[in-house]
């Protein structure tokens, strides 16, 4: 058998010392999975790091076998999205600190639900690092909205540098600790009843959510996605109970048939899908190559 050069022996040695990062997030339609998937690329040189979806089979002990856990998840309603805080409320309180640093994609404007995450993960005892907030591709927009509002379809203008700023703000974690509690915006009550009916509306429009049996080819993906466990396989096509359902769209911008609609007027409208994301992706990569040097 051939022996493995000195410098794959040596490659093998220094990765065994790496420190593990775990990236857990939770997404719908798919832009906390694209910036977990970013930072990951750009972490991958020096940590050993693993990226999952969140799921409520969750072996919670495993989270202490790592030295930095990242958190990402979307904001609904100005919260962070439900999937996240049914995750976070189902850890059992530590019995050893965990380093954590988090984030949340938006598409307009987050309220408090970074600083409602901090507190969640204050009560647990974790060691917050630092947070931040990155506008994404608005996944309820681009279906209500024209598609003319490209800023609908956007990450934020500066996303490469802030994907660049929270990497260094991980590799220096051991000498450097942001635990500033994200800032109180006093003005978020004033917008209780925006929130009242926006939630209202898209109630309405969950409930009204159906498949159109002739488009669909019965792929079942929208059953193994849904973390919720909203959909159930069918001899036809898969069948919905909503009782769950937080709305998050996943099944809606993922059906490669696009056959999941609340109302013919959004059968047409684009989805944030694989190509959506990939060309996205190779704009990303591109630029945080090209600044590099
Ligand atoms: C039900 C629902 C509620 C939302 N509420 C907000 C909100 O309050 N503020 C905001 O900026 N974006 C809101 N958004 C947009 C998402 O936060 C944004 O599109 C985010 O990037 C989605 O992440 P994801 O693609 O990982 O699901 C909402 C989206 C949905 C589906
Ligand atoms: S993902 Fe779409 S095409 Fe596939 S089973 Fe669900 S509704 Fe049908
Ligand atoms: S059924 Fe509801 S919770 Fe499940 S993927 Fe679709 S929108 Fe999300």
């Amino acid at each position: 058998m051939q022996q493995p050069s000195y410098a794959i022996v040596k490659r093998k040695q220094k990765d065994m010392f790496k420190e593990k990062i775990l990236i857990l997030y939770h997404s719908g339609a798919g832009s906390t999975k694209f910036t977990s998937e970013m930072l990951a690329s750009q972490l991958k040189a020096d940590f050993d790091v693993t990226v999952r979806h969140i799921n409520f089979d969750f072996d919670y002990k495993k989270l202490y076998s790592y030295d930095l856990l990242v958190f990402g998840f979307p904001t609904y309603h100005c919260e962070p999205s439900t999937s996240m805080m049914d995750f976070i409320n189902q850890i059992p309180k530590l019995n050893k600190q965990i380093n954590i640093f988090f984030f949340t994609s938006y598409g307009l404007y987050t309220g408090n639900s970074l600083r409602i995450f901090y507190h969640a993960l204050k009560i647990r005892k974790f060691n917050i690092l630092g947070c931040h907030q990155f506008k994404s591709p608005a996944s309820d927009g681009v279906l209500m909205l024209s598609s003319r509002i490209k800023y609908m379809f956007r990450f934020e203008k500066n996303y490469t540098k802030h994907i660049k700023k929270i990497i260094a703000q991980i590799k220096n974690h051991q000498t450097k600790s942001n635990t500033r509690k994200p800032l109180y915006k006093w003005y978020v009550p004033l917008n209780e009843l925006a929130k009242y009916f926006a939630k209202k509306t898209y109630d309405k429009m969950r409930d009204n959510m159906y498949i159109v049996v002739d488009d669909c080819i019965n792929c079942a993906l929208c059953v193994e996605l849904c973390e919720r466990k909203c959909w159930t396989s069918g001899m036809k096509s898969p069948s919905l109970n909503t009782e769950n359902c937080e709305f998050c769209l996943e099944c809606i911008h993922k059906c490669p048939q696009k056959a999941i609609i609340y109302s013919k007027k959004m059968r047409a409208k684009p989805r944030l899908d694989k190509i959506f994301f990939s060309a996205k992706r190779k704009k990303y990569i591109n630029e945080l190559k090209t600044k590099k040097r």
